[in-house]
């Protein structure tokens, strides 16, 4: 298997909203979001950046990821999907990596992903926790009654923690 980290461009619009909608774990509005983003960042909005993971010419997985406003240092990393076929074979890992190297490049210090607490995400949580974030809060109902956030951050200045021990 073997898959390259590329930049998304408009030709891979449809893809990204397809990949989105295929993890069968995101509300529509959060799908829109998505590609709401990425064409924020197509327009040149700094604040959204996106890498694409790609199995030949094809998108498989991507990250999305940005400064959070109105701090030093922190960024938030907004997206990360991989195709569900593709799930397991350490794309989702090679994209967050890449991630956090660009942080570190430009002297980021802080990043913070935000999830649910939902079972179905039980295996997204575990993945962050595998990759040394750690839990820093749960907001009770703020997706939806019942659905809450779990917000993860990684202090990139604590050395490489990106696969936490067994
Ligand atoms: C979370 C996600 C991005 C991880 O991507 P990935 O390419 O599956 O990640 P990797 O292959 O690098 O690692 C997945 C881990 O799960 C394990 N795994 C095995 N089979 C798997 C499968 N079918 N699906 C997911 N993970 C699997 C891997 O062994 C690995 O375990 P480890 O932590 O012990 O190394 C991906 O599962 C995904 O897109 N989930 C749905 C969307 C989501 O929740 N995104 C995050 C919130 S925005």
């Amino acid at each position: 298997m073997s898959w390259s980290l590329r930049p998304i461009g408009r030709a891979q619009r449809a893809r990204l909203e397809a990949l989105c909608r295929a993890t069968s774990l995101f509300r529509a509005v959060e799908v829109a979001t998505a590609v709401e983003l990425l064409d924020e960042s197509l327009a040149g909005d700094p604040d959204y950046r996106f890498l694409g993971a790609y199995d030949g010419d094809e998108l498989v997985g991507f990250a999305c990821w940005g400064p959070t406003p109105g701090t030093e240092g922190t960024y938030d990393v907004y997206w990360l999907v991989v195709e569900p076929e593709q799930q397991g074979r350490g794309i989702g890992s090679q994209l967050l990596g890449a991630v956090e190297e660009r942080l570190r490049a430009e002297h980021g210090r802080l990043v913070v992903v935000e999830t649910s607490a939902r079972p179905e995400y039980a295996g997204t949580r575990a993945f962050y926790e595998r990759r040394g974030y750690t839990r820093a809060a749960t907001v009770s109902g703020y997706y939806a009654p019942g659905d809450d956030l779990v917000i993860y951050r990684k202090d990139l200045s604590d050395g490489d923690l990106a696969r936490a021990p067994s």
